[in-house]
């Protein structure tokens, strides 16, 4: 870190930004403890970037973040703000930043929300930036706050259709969210024991991969069905009525939807989003700005914000081939 990126900070904002994640209140509530520990003052923005450029923004005391770690969604709100993607509208934000004298901004959000805290800082606002996705989708960490409250909630949701697509001898295709990643599919198709799981990081075959597998377990002797798809392969629908169609199994679609986002978080949120929070806290207090803060392994770690932008992160092929081998019949 040169000594160019260090500056006293005393003045800290902090937003949580694009979709919700159950987890960012646990970290909104780090940075406000951490930084009042550190006798930083800390204000609130609400509905992210949104709120900076409205300046909806106002002090936080320790009894502000009192009672929330066990919530979902943000007490904050949160947008996505398509104004603030255009050099007009970092240009904006930064100028309310600087009326309300603030010295840094801690940004939690995913990746479109990091390329908003990206811009800022090359506009000379100090920015550090906390993972929340239910996603896992941001490429410098191997972890987002949200991923582990959402994957329980959608494993719950395969347990329940699962009995009933058992009691009824049915096949169900169930479509779970992600954006453009299969992290959260993968998982939960392993967890939730299905039949084929789906995911935008690897093309597939009707056949192949869906209707061999079904008949092989039907000729096995087994009754019911679980086939997982993410959203960003989608046609949930279309691909159930495929499958009526060719095996003439009684097959039905639901989409999770977004049930996904909310709920209270797990342990593994709420520790993930504290640690996060309070590391952020220790780096502004040093003067340390520019960074994002990571997850590698079970260590928090930072790292600098244009390079973890450029980080990409791959599907894990073991588990891929793994999960293949477990839903054999
Ligand atoms: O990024 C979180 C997420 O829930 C994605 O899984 C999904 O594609 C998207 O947000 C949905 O966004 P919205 O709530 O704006 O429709």
């Amino acid at each position: 870190m040169s000594e160019s990126n260090k500056k006293e900070i005393r003045r800290i904002g902090v937003l949580t930004s694009g979709g919700d994640a159950p987890g960012m209140n646990a970290a909104l509530r780090g940075v406000v403890r951490a930084g009042l520990y550190r006798k930083l003052q800390v204000f609130g923005i609400q509905r992210g970037y949104e709120g900076l450029l409205e300046g909806e923004i106002s002090e936080m005391n320790a009894h502000s973040v009192s009672n929330i770690i066990s919530r979902g969604g943000t007490v904050l709100l949160t947008a996505r703000s398509k104004e603030f993607a255009t050099p007009e509208g970092v240009r904006r934000g930064k100028a309310m930043a600087e009326i309300f004298k603030l010295d840094a901004l801690v940004v939690i959000g995913g990746d479109g929300s990091f390329r908003g805290a990206r811009d800022l800082h090359r506009a000379g606002m100090p920015v550090i930036g906390i993972p929340a996705t239910i996603d896992n989708d941001v490429g410098c960490t191997d972890y987002t706050i949200g991923y582990d409250t959402a994957m329980n909630t959608v494993k719950e949701a395969i347990d329940r259709i699962k009995d009933t697509a058992y009691s009824h001898e049915r096949c169900s295709v169930v479509e779970v969210m992600g954006r453009n990643a299969g992290y959260i599919a993968l998982n939960c198709g392993i967890a939730g024991g299905a039949e084929a799981c789906i995911i935008p990081e690897k093309d597939f075959d009707i056949n192949e991969d869906i209707i061999k597998p079904i008949l092989a377990c039907r000729n096995a002797g087994k009754h019911h069905y679980i086939i997982i798809v993410a959203e960003g392969v989608g046609g949930s629908m279309e691909i159930a009525q495929q499958i009526k169609e060719i095996t003439g199994i009684t097959t039905n679609a639901t989409i999770l939807g977004h049930q996904q986002r909310g709920g209270s978080p797990t342990v593994r949120d709420r520790v993930a989003a504290s640690l996060m929070g309070a590391k952020a806290v220790s780096l502004l207090a040093q003067g340390i700005t520019g960074r994002v803060i990571a997850m590698k392994g079970e260590s928090v770690v930072d790292l600098d914000i244009e390079e973890a932008l450029e980080m990409k992160k791959d599907i894990d092929e073991h588990l891929i081939e793994t999960s293949k081998i477990l839903s054999l019949y």
